[in-house]
């Protein structure tokens, strides 16, 4: 297993497969949002070739992100492909959920273990705001297929301030007393020519423990208050399910990070939060051998930054999430 400068384990890879997106969330992309052009992105060849590479290096999991991942039409190969890689245990898809009513049994059928799925709102004229060209029903339809189609859901909500961190909170928290669902709640990251926008709609774990702990009454630590992931986890009372919450502003889990994340256009970034990345594609297309690429990539991990600067104002500049991958 590669292990950074830091002695940190990095068996997680984020694979992003497109920038573009069906939706356009207010705190993620403008609405006139401009995408990468075909030939600017990985190619399925190249992607599966980095993929067996990642598996050969010792990384364990993958996740599929976007922009919109769905959009991809060789996404079901693709996951074919990476259960397939010896090394990988776990195939992983963030998604908006839109496309999942048709998508959640051949991906499940091709290796699929499990789907994070964004979901802001449960009302629907509200749900609309956030995501501009949302439908709620669609994405309902999509959390049902995935989970009869035998899927690992967990639900991921980017709290908002005066947008959804009110009754949206609430209702979202509610769902874990009747399901065993994980509900995680994101505070929203600055990036770039968004970053104004975003820092002032932060809501801060703590608020929203409070707040949740108003309606529902204490809640209780679950793992000792150790991470799950980026997540800790907390039980309402009487719940079957947990409440997440990811707190990169208010409580970096750094420490802890164990990911790397590809770009669709083929960059390793080593940090979300930080402008460092090596550039693969431009490897891939001037002719590297493997061993050129693997070498590359274990000194790209082995150079992963400590950890973000959000506490010293320094905000990521080069991308926005979706030209990263969430
Ligand atoms: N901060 C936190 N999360 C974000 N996402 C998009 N933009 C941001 C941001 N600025 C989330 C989406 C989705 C995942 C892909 O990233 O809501 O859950
Ligand atoms: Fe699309 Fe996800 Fe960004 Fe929303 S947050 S616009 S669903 S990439």
């Amino acid at each position: 297993m590669p292990l950074d400068q830091y002695q940190r384990d990095i068996d997680y890879v984020r694979i992003s497969l497109t920038d573009a997106c069906n939706l356009r969330c207010v705190y993620c992309m403008p609405e006139n949002m401009k995408f990468r052009a075909r030939h600017e992105l990985l190619s399925d060849d190249e992607l599966r070739r980095l993929i067996t590479l990642l598996g050969r290096i010792g990384f364990r999991k993958i996740r599929f992100t976007g922009g919109e991942p769905t959009l991809r039409p060789s996404l079901a190969e693709l996951v074919r492909h990476a259960a397939g890689t010896p090394g990988i245990a776990h195939v992983g898809l963030t998604t908006n959920g839109v496309l999942l009513d048709q998508l959640a049994r051949p991906l499940r059928a091709a290796g699929l273990s499990s789907v994070n799925l964004s979901l802001d709102s449960l009302d629907e004229a509200r749900f609309r705001r956030l995501t501009r060209w949302g439908n709620l029903r669609d994405v309902l339809a999509g959390l049902a297929a995935a989970t009869a189609a035998g899927l690992g859901v967990k639900l991921n909500a980017v709290v908002s301030r005066g947008i959804n961190d009110g009754e949206d909170v609430i209702a979202l928290a509610r769902l874990t007393l009747e399901r065993a669902w994980q509900v995680r709640f994101i505070e929203q990251m600055p990036f770039g020519n968004n970053a104004a926008f975003q820092t002032r709609g932060v809501v801060r774990e703590s608020d929203l423990r409070t707040r949740l702990a108003g309606a529902f009454g204490p809640l209780e630590p679950v793992n000792g208050g150790r991470l799950e992931g980026e997540a800790r986890l907390y039980r309402l009372p009487g719940a079957r399910g947990t409440v997440g919450f990811i707190s990169p502003v208010s409580r970096p889990f750094c420490a802890d990070c164990n990911r790397v994340r590809l770009t669709a256009d083929g960059v390793l970034r080593l940090c979300l939060l930080r402008d460092h990345e090596v550039n693969l594609l431009m490897l891939l297309r001037s002719g590297a051998t493997n061993s050129e690429l693997e070498a590359c990539i274990r000194q790209a991990v082995h150079e992963k930054p400590w950890g973000h600067g959000l506490a010293q104002h320094l905000i990521p500049a080069s991308r926005g999430m979706s030209e990263i991958g969430g």
